[in-house]
């Protein structure tokens, strides 16, 4: 199987293309679903507080007997820690939750514009960047206009913006506007959780180079240049998700399956969603 790309991103650090995402991954099962993906190949792990499973994953990584510069491990701020000091210790708790000294990169997980001040908020990244807790720090579900405005008032543009991402929802004008400002796309719910799967179009390419839809959806974003980590607590989905570099779709099938774009969302609006946990 050829290796999976590496994606350099604006401070010279790189990062797998592809990797696994264990949102709604219960802690229970945790360790059992990241051990799987290690064991097959994977070396990027997609975690967030809000997930509640940083322990377990921390876990997974230790057992796994790889070395830490192996896995590259990504963790999210959780949304009602955005107020500087309580991010700078929030980041302090995810390294002890995972086990870790340092993550590879550290996102702002909602922009909460209408309820918080993201500005501080990515101040108090830039910190932990320079402390060197993370390797790299982003954010996520950044519109264009909340990139601006940190454009405009920080100092570190972010190194990666994780947004909604998927055939019913291209995000063509964020990806360019990402790539023209150096910042790396990377595509949550790649797959739609499954919803884009059974459509006849993606079926079809699907069968002309007899693999899955899922595969076929994987490698339409690896081919765009998206960074992907789709989630399974499958193991056949895991290995199968995972196989996708041997392979190629033409052109032509790349924007047929581009003109699927809906802008139909499985997630909220970032400019709407301001939920706070208590
Ligand atoms: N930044 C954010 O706000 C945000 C939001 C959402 C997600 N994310 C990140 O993105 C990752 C992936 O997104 P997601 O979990 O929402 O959705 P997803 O990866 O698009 O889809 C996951 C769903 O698809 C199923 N599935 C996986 N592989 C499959 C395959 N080969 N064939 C058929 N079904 C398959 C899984 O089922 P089983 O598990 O039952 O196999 C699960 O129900 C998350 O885990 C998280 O790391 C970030």
């Amino acid at each position: 199987m050829p290796a999976v790309p590496m994606i350099r991103l604006n401070n010279g650090v790189e990062i797998p293309q592809l990797g696994f995402g264990v949102f709604q991954i219960k802690p229970a099962d945790t360790v059992q679903a990241v051990s799987t993906a290690l064991e097959i190949g994977y070396r990027h792990i997609d975690t967030a507080q809000m997930y509640g499973n940083e322990k377990q994953v921390g876990q997974a990584i230790a057992r796994s007997g790889l070395a830490r510069s192996e896995v590259f491990v990504t963790t999210k701020l959780n949304n009602d820690k955005h107020d500087y000091d309580v991010a700078l210790a929030a980041a302090d708790q995810s390294l002890a939750d995972l086990g870790l000294d340092q993550v590879d990169l550290f996102l702002i997980h909602w922009p909460l514009a209408n309820v918080t001040d993201y500005v501080q908020t990515w101040r108090a990244m830039e910190k932990i960047y320079a402390d060197g807790k993370a390797r790299s720090i982003g954010v996520s579900n950044f519109h264009t206009h909340h990139l601006r405005k940190l454009h405009d008032e920080t100092h570190l543009v972010p190194a990666v913006n994780q947004i909604e991402l998927h055939p019913y929802l291209t995000q063509d004008e964020l990806r360019g506007f990402d790539a023209e400002h150096g910042t790396a796309t990377e595509a949550w719910s790649p797959i739609a959780r499954g919803r884009v799967l059974d459509d006849p179009v993606i079926t079809a390419i699907a069968a002309a180079h007899d693999r899955t839809a899922a595969q076929v959806v994987l490698r339409w974003h690896v081919q765009l240049g998206n960074i992907v980590f789709p989630k399974s607590i499958t193991p056949e989905r895991i290995k199968q998700n995972f196989e996708i570099f041997d392979f190629e779709l033409s052109d032509a099938e790349l924007g047929q399956i581009s003109a699927l774009n809906r802008n139909e969302r499985t997630g909220p609006d970032p400019d709407q969603f301001d939920h706070i946990p208590s």
